[in-house]
């Protein structure tokens, strides 16, 4: 059994499509959610599965001995950021190299880095008059947005689309892909 842990900051909207999606899959099952926000959506989401969670603060992070304790315990074998906002650090990098892979909501390189997350991206490329955005799943290294892509998918963006719409198409597209693209990992 490969076991996935998902680190989510936020309303865990992407996290629930693939606990979703694992369910039908014996070989692989979503077994632990992480997050940094207490009163964060995801945690209700992981209580609605029956997923224990796990609430860490930034120090406990960057402790490898608490962190990588807890998931070498817990048989992690790999780990899925969708929406956790922290940057995650080297240790845990190295422990786990390609088993790590996050989603970012626009086509990167472009719209990518620090302080470029949830709606400051979809803002961004409004404000730019771009005419496509989406997705891209990729590794995750010591940098933020700077992994190896591993899948790219991407959207029309009509001139009257609001940035509030830009996401809504966004975030579409990311719950059909992200869980396919990790199952295909998983099984290659
Ligand atoms: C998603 O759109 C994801 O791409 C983005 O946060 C949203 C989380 O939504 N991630 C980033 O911006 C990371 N740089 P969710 O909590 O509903 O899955």
């Amino acid at each position: 059994m490969t076991r996935i842990a998902i680190f989510a900051s936020g309303g865990g909207s992407n996290a629930e499509a693939i606990i979703n999606h694992f369910k039908d899959v014996d070989s692989i099952t979503v077994s632990l959610i992480v997050t940094n926000k207490s009163d964060a959506g995801i945690i209700k989401r992981a209580n609605n599965h029956g997923i224990p969670f796990l609430v860490i603060t930034k120090s406990e992070l960057k402790n490898q001995d608490f962190l990588l304790t807890k998931l070498k315990g817990d048989k992690i074998d790999f780990i899925v950021l969708a929406g956790f906002l922290l940057l995650i650090p080297s240790y845990l990098v190295e422990a786990y190299p390609q088993k790590i892979v996050n989603i970012h909501p626009a086509l990167l390189p472009a719209y990518g880095g620090k302080g470029m997350y949830g709606m400051n991206v979809h803002r961004a490329v409004k404000e730019n008059e771009e005419e496509m955005s989406g997705m891209t799943i990729h590794y995750v290294n010591q940098a933020y947005d700077e992994g190896k892509h591993i899948f790219q998918a991407s959207i029309k963006i009509d001139a009257t689309d609001t940035a509030e719409e830009i996401a809504g198409k966004v975030l579409k597209l990311e719950h059909k892909y992200y869980s396919k693209v990790i199952d295909y990992l998983l099984k290659s």
